[in-house]
């Protein structure tokens, strides 16, 4: 009997920009300091995207180019790129159609798809449902995002928080059971009230007065999206687990989305892993929302064994959040 065909992630690639914005830089813009940004988030630094007409594809690029190089790959040769992000370079054309065109994957398709700090989660289950149907061969999914493009810099409590960064995975079909095994998906649109942006959609398009009110900007109230991220993350990696018949000693890596230190370590105590089992970059990139997750994994791919099985969670704007089961395979 042939083994059913799981999504393998066979490469990884990860990009963020050269320039860092420090917390002490944060000092000189907003009443801020860096002993309140570290204690309350953990975070360090970031990384921005600057210069003229550089978008989020600009981001994915770097991160794809990477991984046909790793595994040996044509652009030509990938089927579909999926961008996960909430800044695409343009309302339309997607990102990623922009990205097929910028590194040569001429005969792929592809589609951006949002669901905020959860867009990885959301693009990786549905890139490995097109491994499993069979169609595909060769799918990148990337997490991209260049936040700096939609925070207000005199805002001292969005601020702080993110960052620019991408990071990306292919996908191959496998029969020897490595790759995305299952994923826990959910989504309240009644969250929406404590994150997101007031205007430049349909609902509000764009208006010299939606600039003046600083309607394009993220819109977040920090403590009701901490409470539900605190929870929700802890309770769905709980619940892959269990249904996995898995304890925490099974897994070798939670890789957690990078919002908040405090809330990474609440679920890692949940699902009971130790310290150095958790994946934790904030420090250094904040939080590049569909970033982190991918970006995690490209940092720790010399630490990753073949075979070991990973924990991906996340939280976020919607509300989104998710955990999804990886058993790596390269
Ligand atoms: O990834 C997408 C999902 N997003 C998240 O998961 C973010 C979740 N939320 C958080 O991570 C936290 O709520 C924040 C980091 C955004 C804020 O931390 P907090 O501990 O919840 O702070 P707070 O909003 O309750 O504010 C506490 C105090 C306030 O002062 P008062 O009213 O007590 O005098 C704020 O004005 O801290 C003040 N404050 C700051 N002080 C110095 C808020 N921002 C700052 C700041 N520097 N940057």
């Amino acid at each position: 009997m042939t083994q059913k065909i799981s999504a393998a992630i066979t490469a990884v690639g990860g990009y963020v920009p050269d320039d860092i914005l420090s917390n002490s830089d944060l000092e000189q813009m907003v009443d801020t300091n860096d002993e309140w940004i570290r204690t309350r988030t953990g975070i360090s630094e970031r990384r921005i995207l600057k210069g003229l007409h550089k978008g989020t594809s600009d981001l994915c690029i770097p991160a794809i180019l990477q991984i046909c190089e790793k595994r040996g790959i044509l652009p030509s040769e990938i089927d579909c790129i999926i961008v996960g992000t909430v800044t695409p370079d343009m309302f339309f054309p997607s990102t990623a159609n922009l990205v097929c065109e910028k590194v040569g994957a001429v005969n792929a398709w592809g589609f951006d798809l949002l669901a905020a700090c959860s867009g990885f989660l959301y693009s990786l289950t549905t890139g490995a449902s097109l491994i499993e149907s069979g169609r595909y061969q060769k799918v990148i999914v990337v997490g991209a995002d260049k936040m700096s493009s939609i925070v207000d810099y005199s805002d001292r409590s969005t601020c702080i928080i993110f960052g620019d960064g991408a990071g990306a995975v292919l996908l191959e079909p496998n029969q020897e059971g490595f790759g995305v095994l299952d994923s826990i998906l959910k989504s309240d649109g009644s969250g929406k009230t404590h994150l997101h942006m007031k205007s430049g959609g349909s609902l509000r398009p764009a208006s010299i007065e939606t600039v003046a009110r600083k309607e394009h900007f993220i819109y977040q109230e920090g403590q009701p999206v901490y409470k539900f991220a605190v929870t929700r993350m802890a309770d769905v990696s709980e619940e892959l687990l269990k249904r996995n018949h898995l304890t925490g000693d099974d897994i070798a890596y939670l890789v957690p989305h990078q919002a908040n230190k405090r809330i990474i370590d609440a679920t890692a105590s949940r699902i009971g892993l130790s310290e150095e089992k958790v994946m934790v970059n904030i420090q250094r990139y904040g939080n590049t929302t569909a970033g982190t997750i991918p970006l995690c994994l490209s940092d720790w791919e010399s630490q990753l064994k073949k075979g070991d099985l990973l924990v991906l969670a996340a939280f976020g704007g919607g509300f989104t959040w998710g955990a999804t089961l990886v058993r790596w395979g390269f």
